[in-house]
């Protein structure tokens, strides 16, 4: 192993900067040479590569986004672009492969592992939805966010005496809403995992109201969709005015938290060490303090879901 390749791929996530900086740099420690790849797969089917040194990767850590920036390629979900590829790592002299990102990348990863071409994978998203690991990068910050915006809105629900639905990004996964909920003190929480039941939501908000309680804030996984309908259902169960944040994007960028960025960093050295011992195919992760890793394969398979705990503690908590 000479020379390592690094890219992001899929939805950018804060924290990616710091992997990208402890790839670059921890490689570098160890005597290897790196490229950056711009763009994802797509980048890498045109070559959109430069060498990387270690002021390449200076005053990043603290940055949201990702330096080498990102896309989602459809031309790489073929075998004929994934064949592409591997012909543009091999014109680069590239000997490995990092890529940080979310299911999509490490299903993308395993396709160029499978043909023969050594590939480490760092999870980089802020849905949290992999099984294998606690914690993927950007997920901590993106709570954060979540819990800055609940609180924000929680001053006007209170105001108003309203009802505010704010829905959270997870895509099919409803991690970010269960633990931006949680921690903002959420009255109710509706994940596609639990299910729901919309007269219990109304009933728990109308009990609030009687209570005294100004501020009503249901936290919306994205996957349960349609918060406009669920809006207009709740207005006309509690008879209590009601309106809709889609946080959206915010939740995507920001300075990346400490959490996000020590994860980071502890992540990109052990893919880097990993394909120096010759070991591929495998995406790196963390149990507690331990850091982990199994194959990419296991890492796309194998269903996350929210704790169970944890939901059954924030429906006790939100009163
Ligand atoms: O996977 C990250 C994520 O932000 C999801 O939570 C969301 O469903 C999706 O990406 C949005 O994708 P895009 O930025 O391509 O609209």
């Amino acid at each position: 192993m000479k020379r390592i390749g690094v890219l992001t791929s899929g939805g950018d996530a804060p924290g990616m900067n710091a992997a990208i900086r402890a790839v670059v740099r921890v490689a570098i420690y160890k005597k290897l040479k790196v490229s950056g790849i711009y763009r994802g797969y797509q980048g890498l089917i045109e070559g959109d590569i430069e060498d990387m040194e270690i002021a390449s990767v200076g005053d990043i850590i603290h940055r949201g986004g990702t330096k080498l920036r990102t896309a989602r390629s459809t031309e790489f979900m073929t075998a004929e672009g994934q064949d592409r590829a591997i012909e543009m790592l091999k014109v680069f002299n590239i000997d490995g492969l990092i890529v940080i990102g979310g299911d999509g990348t490490f299903t993308g990863a395993s396709k160029l592992d499978e043909k023969g071409f050594p590939v480490i994978g760092i999870p980089g998203t802020i849905d949290n939805d992999m099984d294998y690991t606690d914690y993927t990068i950007g997920f901590d910050t993106a709570v954060n966010t979540v819990v800055n915006a609940i609180g924000n809105i929680r001053d006007t629900s209170s105001s108003h005496g309203r009802v505010n639905i704010i829905e959270v990004m997870g895509r099919h996964c409803g991690d970010l809403a269960l633990y931006g909920g949680l921690a903002g003190g959420a009255e109710s929480i509706i994940v596609p995992e639990f299910g729901y039941n919309l007269d219990e939501v109304a009933r728990k908000l109308i009990v609030g109201k009687n209570r005294g309680k100004l501020h009503h804030i249901i936290v919306l996984a994205e996957g349960i969709g349609e918060p406009y309908k669920i809006a207009e259902e709740i207005e006309t169960k509690t008879q209590m005015e009601t309106r809709v944040t889609v946080i959206g994007h915010l939740q995507r960028g920001g300075a990346p938290t400490a959490q996000d960025r020590i994860l980071a960093s502890k992540l990109g050295e052990e893919a880097v060490n990993l394909l120096i011992k010759g070991k591929h195919g495998l995406a790196v992760g963390n149990k507690g303090e331990r850091i982990i890793h199994v194959p990419l394969i296991e890492a796309i398979t194998k269903e996350d879901k929210p704790p169970s705990r944890l939901y059954e503690l924030a429906s006790i908590l939100a009163k």
